[in-house]
């Protein structure tokens, strides 16, 4: 009996020493394995780092009820401290009062819907950028490029299916708008005696005209409307540009060229959660922007897809000589970003886009259907090739058209309500989307309403 206990006690004394031996191992290599990625569990511990994670969750911890957000770089109290700034329609210390009367702005193209999507992956999606990250102009290759974020793109047209890139040239800009005037730039005729004419179909988005006439260039300048042009134009010799936006801002139309000559096709919207995708956009010259895929415009990110080395060549050298390239630190959240919309295949991200932007449209579609003086556009259905069904798009925004009545009366009920969205084509010196005057009422479209807003704003 002694002697078993003798045996029972060398046991347990040979395996805690093993267990002990295991743990310790375990420990080590976990905490090496991990790329220090947090303090806890034995891995290894945070240096230059942590002050600045301990800040940013400072910061992002203040409460502003849910109608506001406090900022590293926002507004600061007396003390220095940062404080609550306010969503429209909210005052008050920590955003709590509703301010009377207040009215929703439907007309700002701001996509803030995805911003529930990104406080549940904040974990996944949060950079770090230390004082010492990218101070060069370049990439090690030389590039302005980064590599890894081009791949990222590539793989994301791929999973999405709304793009060809194989084969393709890739320029990033800073957020679309700089590739629009870059593409216009290249496309536009050097050598002729005239410059090349910008055109686009109405309605279309008021950037086109507002950059071509700033930029005011000996070789291109803005034409207008596309079948105003062919109307009064000989489709022999033309030299045009002309941007097809697809999905259309503001109607939410998938458009083709008119022209069938030099094209931008703008597809800021071409993603599963505005439209079904029917197959992959094969055009020479295709812009994205990170703006209305991801929701965050403020990082002012977007590309520019490419078949033509020539065309290729003038963007990049438009880029680099506008602005030596794009913010290294925008790429590197970027990538962040990229990697969690692609997690499974961006199932997840894409699937909580398209809800978000369908329950807005069910709404609206209720509320207008309802009403006896104004209508939306029509939708049709389509299969997208992305989720595999077919269904209805999600437009960006509502085209809101009078049912009948005069214009004057539209206009006042517009100022009445509590929408601050012009009327757009009624009144010319507020008109945003380029259409003709409105004589006959019942042609007049009035407002553009925009369904990217929080979520406050559109149930106001
Ligand atoms: C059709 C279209 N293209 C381009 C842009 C500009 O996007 P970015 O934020 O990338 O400059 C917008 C913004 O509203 C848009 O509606």
């Amino acid at each position: 009996m002694r002697k078993m206990k003798k045996y029972c006690y060398g046991f347990c004394v040979l395996s805690s020493i093993i267990i002990n031996i295991l743990f310790a191992i375990y420990l080590y290599l976990g905490g090496r394995g991990s790329g220090g990625g947090s303090t806890g569990g034995g891995e290894c511990a945070l240096s230059w780092s942590e002050k600045a994670a301990a800040e940013a969750e400072a910061v992002a911890a203040i409460s502003c009820s849910d109608h506001g957000r406090a900022y590293l770089d926002g507004s600061t109290n007396s003390e220095g401290r940062p404080v609550c700034e306010c969503y429209a329609c909210y005052v008050g210390s920590d955003c709590s009062q509703l301010s009377r009367g207040c009215a929703a702005d439907a007309n700002s193209g701001d996509p803030i819907f995805l911003e529930p999507f990104w406080m549940q992956h904040a974990t996944n999606s949060a950079i770090l950028v230390s004082g010492l990250h990218r101070m060069s102009y370049r990439y090690n290759d030389n590039l302005y490029m980064s590599v890894e974020l081009e791949n990222h793109i590539r793989k994301l047209h791929s999973i999405v299916g709304n793009a060809i890139t194989k084969d393709r040239y890739i320029v990033f800009g800073i957020g679309s708008s700089q590739l629009l005037n870059a593409a216009v730039y290249a496309l536009s005729s050097r050598n002729s005696s005239s410059p090349s004419n910008v055109l686009a179909s109405i309605p279309f988005y008021s950037m086109y005209k507002a950059q071509t006439v700033l930029f005011n260039s000996k070789n291109f300048r803005f034409g207008g409307d596309t079948k105003a042009w062919q109307l009064n134009n000989s489709t022999n010799n033309m030299d045009v540009v002309e941007f097809v936006t697809s999905p259309n801002n503001p109607d939410g139309e998938l458009k083709n060229s008119v022209l069938g000559g030099k094209t931008i096709y703008d597809h800021a919207y071409y993603w599963p959660h505005f439209t079904p995708i029917p197959a992959p956009s094969d055009h020479d010259l295709m812009i994205f922007t990170l703006s209305k895929l991801t929701g965050h415009a403020g990082a002012r990110f977007g590309w520019a897809v490419i078949k033509d080395k020539d065309v290729y060549e003038k963007i990049l050298t438009y880029i680099v000589v506008a602005d030596l390239g794009i913010s290294k630190d925008t790429q590197l959240r970027v990538l962040k970003l990229l990697k969690v919309a692609l997690e499974e295949d961006g199932k997840p991200f894409f699937k909580f886009a398209y809800n978000k932007m369908k329950d807005r449209w069910d709404t609206l579609t209720s509320i207008f259907s309802k009403s006896t003086r104004f209508s939306i556009q029509h939708i049709h259905p389509l299969h997208c090739n992305f989720f595999n069904q077919t269904r209805l798009p999600s437009p960006a925004y509502a085209w809101v058209m009078p049912r009948f009545s005069s214009s004057g009366h539209l206009a006042d009920l517009v100022q009445s309500s509590t929408l601050l969205a012009p009327p757009l084509f009624c009144s010319p010196p507020l008109q945003s989307f380029s259409e003709p005057p409105c004589p006959p009422p019942h042609h007049c479209r009035l407002i553009n309403i925009s369904k990217g807003e929080r979520e406050r704003a559109i149930d106001a």
